[in-house]
């Protein structure tokens, strides 16, 4: 059985205000008050695993052991079936331009251009089937953690369409669906995204 999170402080393991924001929203009302691990003065770890959970668990354990509070990490990524789950936890580092105007950059159209480019390589009937997924890691400082995977299946559209959302939205159609995660209005991509997945997961086992 998966250990209880008791109310009270929950470090994020993030530097992105914007993502502790929205896990303030999410877990409030369970009695948490989420902090982030950039307020607190924390490291961030290299993230050196090979899959969404492994970096998931580098970033919780850091801030964990370091703040001796309960924490909650997150990595995510989109897997494409036809390039063996590529992106995968590359996934952001394919959008990294190079150094431009004395600043580095990210360029989501030069990677779903990427992603698009070594699909049309493969002919024109391949598999556009695609998943992005959410792993959650939770971390407790004596060392013990918790997984929780949320996910979304899908496939990829060209051209890209839709000015919501962000990263790969514009070229991921969820399955069932019409329209792109960049043509969705925003509640609607949190009903069904990975990341609303993986919090339903989490607030099940432990809230
Ligand atoms: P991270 O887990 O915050 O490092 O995110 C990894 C990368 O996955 C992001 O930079 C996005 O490019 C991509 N990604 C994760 N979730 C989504 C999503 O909901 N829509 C589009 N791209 C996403």
């Amino acid at each position: 059985m998966t250990r209880k999170l008791s109310p009270g402080r929950l470090v994020i393991a993030s530097h992105n205000e914007g993502k502790v924001r929205e896990i303030t929203a999410l877990l409030g009302p369970y009695g948490m008050d989420p902090v982030s691990a950039g307020s607190l003065g924390l490291p961030e770890p290299e993230e050196t695993g090979t899959t969404f959970a492994e970096n998931a668990r580098i970033k919780a354990l850091a801030s964990a052991t370091a703040s001796g509070l309960p924490t909650l990490a997150d990595d995510s990524g989109l897997e494409v079936a036809a390039l063996g789950g590529r992106p995968g936890v590359y996934t952001a580092d394919w959008a990294e331009r190079q150094w431009f105007e004395g600043k580095p950059g990210r360029d989501w159209y030069m990677a779903m251009g990427k992603v698009e480019g070594l699909l049309c390589e493969l002919g024109a009937d391949v598999d556009r089937r695609a998943a992005f997924v959410c792993t959650l890691c939770l971390a407790w400082p004596d060392g013990e953690t918790a997984l929780f995977e949320g996910r979304v299946a899908g496939g990829l559209v060209w051209p890209p369409r839709g000015g919501h959302g962000f990263g790969y939205d514009p070229v991921f159609q969820p399955a069932g669906h019409a329209l792109t995660f960049g043509e969705f209005e925003p509640e609607a991509k949190h009903a069904i995204s990975h990341r609303a997945d993986a919090f339903r997961k989490l607030v099940a086992a432990l809230a």
